[in-house]
């Protein structure tokens, strides 16, 4: 395995490596992939055992631009309006965190897209990803580069702790910009739905095609489970026992109540103001740790920080994390849903 800076050299090799069958590590403007040749299955099966990944639960393809788009999905099966509305989305969204499930193109083996007949494809908003898949001269099927079920990476060291050796290359480019994955549109049904809410606000797809369907967030339908298989309910989970709760549910928890005072408890608060409130009316002791994820209440700036911020608990010996939920518009639904899927209390703590 090697860790290398993203540069034109690093990048050639990556894509050396994944014409070659094997595994890398690349950031996207989302989360790190971890990518590998979307038309050859043994990479492709590579991928959901360094993952440990259930088979059931499809990949999503990344390709560097519409011209190739044909290449991994089958067009012509759509009606005109959904075409219309297609290209709507891929003109203004992409490259960007919205993956769109098509019906797929036959050449994509059955195991990157879990024996199903449509794949999720999208067009990342990374040069550096874009100049991989683009030397490839494929298009890179990647996960999310983390074990199944625990935290998406926002660094490459986070990669590097959680698969270590397992992938054949790890390209390091910082911390990813938004932090939190992309959203899933499916527009292969009668209506269009968003089957995981994510760095695409739903407000921004809705201006351009017009309303489309929620998926539930608290991740409880098992009828999402069916349609898009990653959406298990229990994901993305710190290894800490996570409670997530309302605004004022976490001003009024009282961690003074907890009758073991060797636990390490730490709170996640949405805003400073939150925090500050919090703090007026609770100590704060050696075994507390407040984290703010965006001081201002910066909904970017606060999704930026969502995997961020687990990341950093998870390396401090928890016992319980309350975090606060983020208001439910624009990113805060994709910073919901994370939530509720990581926590213990999936009523939403209400
Ligand atoms: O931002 C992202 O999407 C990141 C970066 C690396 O691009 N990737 C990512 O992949 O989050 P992953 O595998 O962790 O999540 C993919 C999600 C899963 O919930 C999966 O079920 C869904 O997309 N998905 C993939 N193909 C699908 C399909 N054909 N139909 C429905 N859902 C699909
Ligand atoms: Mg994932």
């Amino acid at each position: 395995m090697e860790f290398l800076p993203i540069s034109s050299e690093s990048l050639k090799k990556g894509a050396e490596i994944i014409k070659n069958g094997g595994l890398v590590a690349f950031p996207t403007e989302t989360v790190y992939g971890l990518g590998a040749d979307a038309f050859n299955p043994r990479a492709l099966a590579k991928i959901f055992e360094v993952k440990n990944r259930p088979y059931f639960d499809p990949l999503i393809i990344h390709i560097a631009s519409v011209e190739t788009l044909e290449k991994t999905a089958n067009l012509s099966i759509l009606g005109k309006d959904t075409q219309k509305k297609l290209f709507l989305l891929a003109e203004n969204l992409w490259p960007g965190p919205l993956s769109i499930v098509l019906p797929k193109n036959e050449k994509i083996p059955g195991i990157a897209t879990a024996g199903m007949r449509t794949a999720a494809v999208r067009i990342p908003d990374h040069d550096g990803a874009r100049e991989l898949i683009l030397l490839c001269g494929t298009a890179v099927a990647a996960p999310s580069a983390n074990p199944f079920g625990s935290l998406s990476p926002t660094r490459a060291q986070h990669v590097l702790n959680s698969l270590g050796e397992k992938a054949d290359l790890i390209l390091d480019g910082g911390v990813t910009r938004i932090g939190l994955e992309s959203t899933v549109l499916d527009i292969t049904g009668g209506q269009i739905k968003i089957l995981r809410p994510g760095g695409t606000p739903k407000e921004a797809i809705e201006k351009l095609i017009g309303p489309v369907q929620e998926a539930d967030s608290s991740g409880r339908e098992v009828k999402c489970e069916l349609n898009s298989p990653g959406m298990l309910k229990s994901h993305y989970a710190p290894k800490a026992a996570l409670y997530a709760l309302s605004r004022e549910d976490i001003i009024k928890k009282r961690h003074e109540e907890e009758t073991d005072t060797s636990l390490k408890i730490a709170y996640i608060f949405f805003d400073g103001h939150t925090g500050d409130e919090w703090k007026a009316v609770h100590k704060m002791t050696e075994n507390v740790i407040a984290k703010i994820l965006s001081q201002t209440g910066q909904m970017r700036e606060a999704a930026s920080r969502f995997f961020d911020t687990l990341h950093e608990l998870d390396n401090e010996n928890i016992s319980r994390i309350y975090a606060q939920f983020a208001p439910d518009r624009g990113l805060g639904e994709a910073i919901n849903d994370r939530l509720a899927r990581a926590s213990n209390n999936q009523d939403r703590g209400k």
